[in-house]
């Protein structure tokens, strides 16, 4: 089966061409076209030169993966494009764009959530058909996520950021130091040089079956360093030496957390993928926490980290093949959701309900105890 897909939920217009085969679903053609230099003025993405972007992206990309794999559209079995989350007028161009092609070639038009996606990328980097169960770790500029993945459709949250996401941490800090946009390469760079234990900066939620995220204290820490030392922002040493810090800081607890996902989930495999990803310290970290660990790891290749069409026209391909009604999508949605209200199965239903319940245990005892709320900033 061949699925063209199409990814249009920020600021990159991807689309890509992929095959199923009896053991895993092959990438035939992808092109991303990335909209970096336009929004770095700006400081981020300004949605609407982002929307008009993809209405000009679109029908020249889509062409080019067909060439690319000399076939025509009539070789295409289905259409899939980002449903949500994402940027409600990006979206609606990349869905309208697919809608409009499954009516005129009279093939199905599969909506795919964007982190589902993100969730499969690792599988297509690896070559492997999905297996479940895993815990899958999103980082990426909008999302801090960490799930249980069961199977289609059955995915129980772990944790989340409940403020910024990992990357736009990135991007903040970097804002902060004069760096340009978007920020995660930029620290990474300025880290490569400097110490990461030259600054001690906080990490959040340091309770083990605590596994919520928070960047906003270690940000206004970052800030508070910055602002009282106006004589030293000039010193390239003292700049390194703090974003390595900082890169520290949330490499620590994206390890910590995911490690700790895996051993309350009882699973033997993690899977990683988000824009944050592409950080060499992040995935060497990961590397050596699981191997420790006895941890199986899939790491999604850089390419494929970030936004790509790839995990939009793998997932629909993987979910057709495997017999799963697919979202036939009329319609966008920005907030689209991953998680059902009440997940399918029983262990699902157990697993969600026996963290939520140690959760407000821990609440119970800290309050009890008054020893600070639960997330309390502590230092490592
Ligand atoms: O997944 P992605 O392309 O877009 C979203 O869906 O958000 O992720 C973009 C985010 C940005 O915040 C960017 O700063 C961050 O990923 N990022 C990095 C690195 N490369 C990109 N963060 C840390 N280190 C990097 N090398
Ligand atoms: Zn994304």
């Amino acid at each position: 089966m061949r699925v063209l897909g199409i990814e249009t939920s920020c600021d990159e217009t991807a689309v890509a061409l992929v095959e199923t085969n009896p053991w895993t679903t092959d990438v035939l053609a992808e092109v991303v076209s990335s909209q970096i230099e336009l929004h770095r003025p700006y400081g981020g993405v300004v949605p609407e030169m982002a929307t008009r972007e993809h209405l000009k992206n679109l029908p020249l990309l889509v062409p080019r993966v067909m060439k690319e794999v000399n076939l025509g559209l009539d070789a295409v079995d289905a259409i899939a494009a980002t449903e949500g989350p994402g940027l409600a007028s990006s979206l609606l161009i990349g869905h309208s764009y697919a809608r409009a092609m499954a009516v005129a070639l009279s093939k199905p038009m599969v909506g795919v959530n964007h982190l589902e996606g993100h969730l499969y990328s690792p599988f297509i980097a690896h070559r492997r058909a999905v297996e479940f169960p895993f815990v899958g770790l999103i980082a990426s500029g909008g999302h801090t996520l960490l799930v249980h993945a069961l199977g289609w459709d059955r995915y129980v949250k772990l944790g989340s950021t409940v403020d910024d996401a990992a990357g736009e941490a990135f991007d903040k800090v970097a804002k902060l130091l004069g760096l340009p946009y978007p920020g995660g390469p930029e620290i990474e760079k300025m880290a490569k040089q400097g110490n990461p234990e030259a600054f001690g900066l906080p990490r959040s939620f340091p309770e083990r079956d605590n596994l919520n995220f928070s960047f906003s204290g270690l940000k206004t820490a970052v800030r508070f360093f910055f602002e009282k030392s106006p004589q030293l922002r000039s010193d390239p040493a003292w700049v390194h030496d703090l974003c390595a810090s900082f890169q520290k800081a949330v490499v620590d607890v994206l390890v910590r957390k995911a490690v700790h996902a895996v051993s309350l989930a009882r699973v033997e495999r993690l899977v990683v993928s988000g824009g944050v990803l592409c950080n060499q310290a992040l995935r060497h970290e990961l590397e050596f926490a699981c191997y420790e660990g006895e941890i199986e790891l899939l790491l999604a290749e850089a390419e494929l980290c970030t936004d790509n069409a790839a995990m939009i026209a793998g997932t629909a391909a993987e979910k057709l093949e495997a017999g799963i009604e697919p979202y036939v999508g009329n319609d966008i949605d920005p907030n689209l959701d991953l998680f059902a209200p009440e997940p399918n199965g029983d262990f699902a239903r157990g697993l969600s309900t026996a963290i939520k319940l140690k959760n407000r245990q821990k609440k119970d005892v800290t309050q009890k105890e008054g020893v600070g709320a639960p997330g309390e900033i502590e230092i490592w």
